[in-house]
């Protein structure tokens, strides 16, 4: 557990004998200055070593993606435990690749990969193009072609499932931007058989979205992408990869992982049989992004004010929507925890309210808090995914501070 409280003070570190934990307000640099994102970095590793298990015994990559938190260190500690990563842009490219993750382990996805984006990830000897249309895959093949090297390429599909998440976070349904249907093979066999110079079709790849829970909608795009993958060999096409996306999802309302830990096997299990169903001779990627780092991190912020008007209680802190978007974006609820517990059992409800000059403006709303006052400060939990990396200088304020904690020490 990356968080938890001891003797009324909220520690950072596994909840075990022999892991050190400290608490977090010991790691804070003093004085305050400004709103900081804390990371458990041991947090991040078990996870990593947990789905890593979970796929042993067969031939696999878990390429983390990154778009969850792009932080060096972070990348440099994924590099280092092996992992590969997936990206979206160049720029994710160059960090990573800034990191020492080695190109053959930079996976490149995204559906509006511009000229110069494509010619900089060939150039730089990346794994694969996650294509995402014809209209693309046309365009890496004049690319390839220019710089007289073959593309190593696999092709999204849209499965067309509902994952029953937040809409603007599915990606594998029909309305969405995303993927191919299967409509979309017969031109895709023929732009490769014309252009099989410039052209190595390796895979199929899908995401169906993010916050999952219901793997039995993994099952099915996994089960439609295996029978893609069965299309492509009938037409001569031997694909030597598969890649089954993202999304596994954390319980942002709740401190217990037992269950995230039991998705991330069974997941494990669900890939494990895809790729025997292939004979085994395919390598599984993963792109796991949230479930991996967002139970990592807190967002610590110190409430300037306290305001009671006739119809709310708000605690006005010093970080908020452009700091996390996510409260305001998805409507998503992260649980608020005081760094120290009050001595008292006096509570109240409290709205957790930034600076911005937008009533979207919240990281917390109708949360019961002990008696909160000026310098009082709060972390807002799981907030290692999409937190940082969606945070924008909105108003002109100031980007948040980042610190990684490992075995009971600050490491950045
Ligand atoms: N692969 C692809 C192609 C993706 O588009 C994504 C996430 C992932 C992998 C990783 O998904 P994850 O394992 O993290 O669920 N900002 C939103 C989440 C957007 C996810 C976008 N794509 C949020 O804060 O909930």
């Amino acid at each position: 557990m990356a968080y938890f409280y001891r003797d009324g003070k909220l520690m950072i570190g596994a909840n075990s004998v022999t892991d050190p934990a400290v608490a977090v307000e010991s790691v804070l640099p003093t004085p305050w200055r400004k709103p900081i994102y804390v990371y458990d970095l041991d947090d991040v590793e078990r996870r990593y070593q947990a789905m890593n298990r979970a796929l042993d015994g067969v031939k696999h990559t878990i390429h983390y993606a990154m778009k969850a938190n792009s932080n060096p260190l972070l990348l440099g500690h994924f590099a280092q435990l092996g992992a590969g990563v997936d990206t979206v842009s160049a720029g994710e490219i160059t960090r990573a690749l800034a990191a020492k993750v080695p190109p053959k382990k930079i996976i490149f996805s995204g559906v509006a990969k511009t000229k110069a984006e494509i010619e900089f990830a060939l150039t730089a000897g990346i794994k694969q193009i996650n294509v995402e249309s014809t209209a693309e895959l046309e365009r890496i093949a004049s690319i390839a072609r220019k710089l007289g090297l073959k593309a190593d390429v696999a092709f999204r599909l849209n499965p067309d499932v509902n994952p029953q998440t937040h809409p603007y976070i599915t990606t594998g349904f029909r309305e969405n931007k995303f993927g191919m249907d299967e409509s979309f093979l017969p031109q895709l066999f023929s732009i490769l058989k014309s252009e099989q110079q410039w052209l190595n079709p390796r895979g199929l790849t899908m995401h169906i979205g993010s916050l999952l829970f219901d793997l039995e909608v993994f099952r099915e795009a996994i089960e439609k992408t295996v029978a893609v993958h069965r299309r492509f060999q009938a037409h001569g096409f031997n694909l030597d990869r598969l890649d089954i996306g993202g999304g596994l999802g954390i319980r942002y309302e709740t401190d217990d992982t037992t269950d995230e830990f039991a998705m991330i096997e069974a997941y494990g299990r669900m890939a494990r049989e895809a790729v025997t169903s292939l004979g085994g001779e395919v390598e599984l990627l993963t792109e796991p992004g949230r479930i991996l780092v967002g139970r990592s991190g807190l967002l610590v912020t110190e409430v300037q004010y306290t305001k009671a008007t006739s119809a709310k209680l708000f605690a006005i802190v010093d970080s908020g929507m452009h700091h996390l978007l996510r409260p305001a974006l998805y409507s998503a609820k992260h649980r608020v925890l005081p760094l120290s517990l009050p001595g008292t059992s006096s509570s109240h409800i409290y709205d957790v309210v930034g600076p911005i000059c937008e009533s979207s403006d919240f990281l917390a709303k109708d949360v019961r808090l002990g008696e909160l006052y000026q310098g009082s400060l709060l972390g807002i939990a799981d907030a290692g995914a999409y937190g940082f990396a969606m945070a924008s200088c909105y108003n002109s304020h100031e980007l948040p501070d980042e610190i990684f904690v490992s075995d009971g020490r600050v490491i950045s």
